[in-house]
């Protein structure tokens, strides 16, 4: 990771008490590089929705940070009363958003170790909580690394890549998931064009991809969301990359909204589509995409949000879906750490997350 880390930005730290969570505050970005600093529940709530941390991965090693910093304000306690108290925080952040698996995979992760640990030292417990979210965040840059590994042999050197959102290191540290091949392509010395939709309506692709990739100095192209059928049909897009929140057992896959519709103008163009995460992306609870909650957000995101003035009406309607689902029958490939899944995804996704 050598080559494009002095470039990066730290995303999420402990503090040196270990009693707060310092983020890199994303919705400053790309104008103001801030840093947030976490020491109770609300704020981690407010961070998680008000998307100052986001992408699934960054929220899942947040999520497991924030337990951490709740845990050691408990201390004291008796262990029955940290234990009940634990699990209401950890069903507390995890209202905070709904769509992205890894949140709760990240906070189960925590209560279970709390709920399986048989002695009553309850500062014992705070530490292997400290312990546990430590270990999130390192298996999560090696699943990041991997996903670089077997991604890179889905490109070769020269290609277009067109992504959507950020799935880059701000949204899942490391290299990114999406983002993975390229900056680990990069380092082998190969050359990649990217093309960033800007991502309407909060703009991650404009204001967190293009930024990121571009401070590594990958050579990308910023385009509006509604210009990639024209970027796809110039021949310039040889791979779409992007990332995913939630893949149900048959490859359907939720993703930031709009990813559905890139999916539709690949196949079209006959360009290879790949969704890229972490096996723990994969819900196995959730059959199909129909099953996927999808998170509404504030109107006010589309009509007032970035503007002087609202562009709209008052009294004019709108809908805001955060994340749309992309059927699997559009997606030519599944990139996680264990590898890479090809359809049929029903059986094929088991079979990787048993490897
Ligand atoms: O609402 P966001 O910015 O958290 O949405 C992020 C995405 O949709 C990403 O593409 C996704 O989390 C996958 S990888 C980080």
């Amino acid at each position: 990771m050598e080559g494009t880390k002095k470039t990066r930005l730290e995303v999420i730290r402990l503090s040196e008490d270990e009693k707060s969570v310092i983020i890199l505050d994303q919705t400053r970005l790309p104008n103001h590089e801030e840093y947030f600093t976490i020491s109770d529940a609300e704020s981690a709530w407010n961070a998680i929705k008000l998307l100052q941390v986001r992408g699934a991965p960054a929220i899942g090693v947040f999520a497991g940070y924030a337990m951490y910093m709740l845990a050691q304000k408990m201390t004291e306690k008796p262990f029955d009363e940290f234990k009940e108290e634990f699990r209401e925080q950890a069903r507390y952040l995890n209202s905070s958003r709904p769509t992205a698996v890894n949140l709760s995979w990240a906070l189960k992760r925590q209560v279970a170790l709390v709920d399986s640990y048989d002695g009553t030292e309850t500062a014992e417990i705070v530490r292997m909580v400290g312990e546990e979210a430590a270990k999130i965040d390192d298996e999560n840059a090696e699943m990041s690394r991997r996903i670089a590994e077997h991604g890179v042999t889905l490109v070769k050197d020269g290609d277009g890549i067109l992504t959507h959102c950020n799935a880059g290191y701000l949204a899942c540290l490391g290299y990114g998931t999406a983002t993975a091949p390229i900056y680990y392509g990069t380092e082998q010395g190969m050359k990649f064009h990217v093309f960033s939709d800007e991502t309407r309506p909060l703009l991650q692709g404009a204001r967190l991809t293009s930024y990121e990739l571009a401070r590594a100095g990958i050579d990308v192209t910023l385009i509006c969301d509604s210009m990639a059928s024209i970027v796809m049909k110039s021949g310039a897009v040889d791979a779409v990359f992007v990332g995913c929140d939630r893949i149900a057992a048959n490859g359907d896959f939720a993703n930031k909204i709009g990813t559905s519709g890139v999916a539709i103008l690949a196949k079209h163009y006959g360009i290879p589509f790949y969704t890229l995460g972490p096996s723990s992306t994969i819900d196995f609870d959730t059959p199909t995409g129909d099953d996927i909650h999808i998170e509404e957000r504030d109107p006010r995101e589309i009509k007032e949000m970035w503007y002087s003035e609202p562009m709209a009406l008052e009294e004019v309607h709108s809908y805001n879906p955060s994340f749309d689902v992309t059927d699997h029958e559009l997606v030519t490939g599944i990139v996680t750490e264990n590898g890479i899944a090809w359809p049929p995804f029903e059986e094929n996704l088991k079979k990787l997350n048993m490897k």
